[in-house]
């Protein structure tokens, strides 16, 4: 059977060279050869206050950026969490079977909920949901970067624990993709990941961002005191941006190794703000075209709900009746 690939992404943000580079580009490579589902989470995204408006908005724009991307929807599924109801009911059903201490070790919860002001529960729930979105399609490969891996963890936790109560329900997610992507680090710090959330102007090249605005921000880019790219002593700052220039280039390290050895700081950032220019480009060229036909966007979308809905219905009913939920016959 081929295996089941599922990835979420929350709609808040922008879309970022970190997320392409570090998760979509490999999607758009790897998708025809798995059965794959990439999720876009509003669901999570409410896990904090969001402007109603602007998270309708950034729904779309998420999964017009999939398309755009290159990924396949006649291949493919394309989703919006909310849109299948099993996501909610299921996340339910687990929350029931999920120690409370086990999210009480979630660091991502006590980051997120250091900022707040007010915590929502939902923000302690969150990984119950993504175990939810995990589990409900028997998913068997979950790509995501290392600040995911714990969430991954207790999902699988929580599936060992479904099936021993309850007798064997789930498939045990394998935790990682063999294939792993660029890790692109913030270009106004290097030594944080590339973060959606992060609100400097540095420190991000949104995919839509404009060449002006790209040029911008990379000339600004953190380097070191050497003089130009010394591929031995180099720090982090500069590797992050020669890790942008092969990522996208596809060099290999010989032919970086050969080009760039020695440059100036000044001219690596230029060339590096080119090769992201230049590979954005078409990128957003059919992100203009899609939007403009929102149609489209909605099709994709509700073919996308349409198609995972029997697996998600399947899983909820076969919960319910592990636990003894009523599940009319008639
Ligand atoms: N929590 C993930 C993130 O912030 C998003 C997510 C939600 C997810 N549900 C998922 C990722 C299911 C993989 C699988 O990156």
């Amino acid at each position: 059977m081929t295996p089941r690939v599922l990835s979420g992404i929350q709609p808040s943000g922008n879309l970022h060279i970190g997320n392409y580079l570090g998760a979509l580009a490999n999607w758009v490579r790897i998708q025809h050869d798995y059965e794959s589902i990439f999720c876009i989470v509003d669901l999570h995204a409410i896990t904090v206050y969001q402007k109603p408006d602007e998270l309708r908005a950034k729904i779309r724009e998420i999964a017009a950026l999939f398309l755009a991307a290159g990924i396949d929807p006649k291949h493919s599924r394309i989703m919006v969490q909310s849109t299948v109801s099993g996501h909610a009911e299921l996340a339910w059903l687990l929350t029931c079977v999920t120690p409370m201490g086990w999210l009480d070790r979630m660091t991502q919860f006590k980051a997120k909920s250091a900022a707040q002001e007010s915590v929502g529960d939902g923000l302690f729930q969150y990984p119950v949901l993504m175990a939810a979105d995990i589990l409900l399609y028997q998913a068997n490969i979950v790509p995501v970067g290392e600040d995911q891996m714990q969430h991954l963890e207790l999902a699988r936790d929580i599936a060992q624990r479904f099936n021993s109560l309850y007798g064997d329900t789930f498939v045990m997610p394998a935790t990682k993709l063999p294939l792993v992507g660029a890790r692109v680090m913030g270009l106004d710090d290097p030594s944080t990941k590339m973060s959606k959330s992060a609100l400097g102007a540095g420190h991000a090249v949104a995919m839509l961002d404009d060449p002006t605005r790209i040029r911008k921000t990379i000339m600004k880019a953190t380097t070191d005191s050497n003089p130009g790219v010394d591929f031995e002593t180099m720090g982090s700052g500069v590797a992050n941006l020669l890790a942008i220039f092969q990522a996208f280039s596809e060099w290999t390290n010989d032919q970086m190794q050969a080009h760039f050895a020695g440059m100036r700081y000044g001219d690596l950032k230029k060339q590096v703000a080119e090769m992201t220019i230049s590979k954005l480009e078409p990128i957003q060229k059919r992100y203009a075209e899609i939007v403009a036909d929102p149609g489209y966007l909605e099709g994709v979308l509700r073919d996308g709900a349409d198609a995972v809905r029997p697996t998600a219905d399947a899983t909820v009913r076969l919960v319910k009746e592990r636990m003894g939920i009523y599940t009319p016959t008639a």
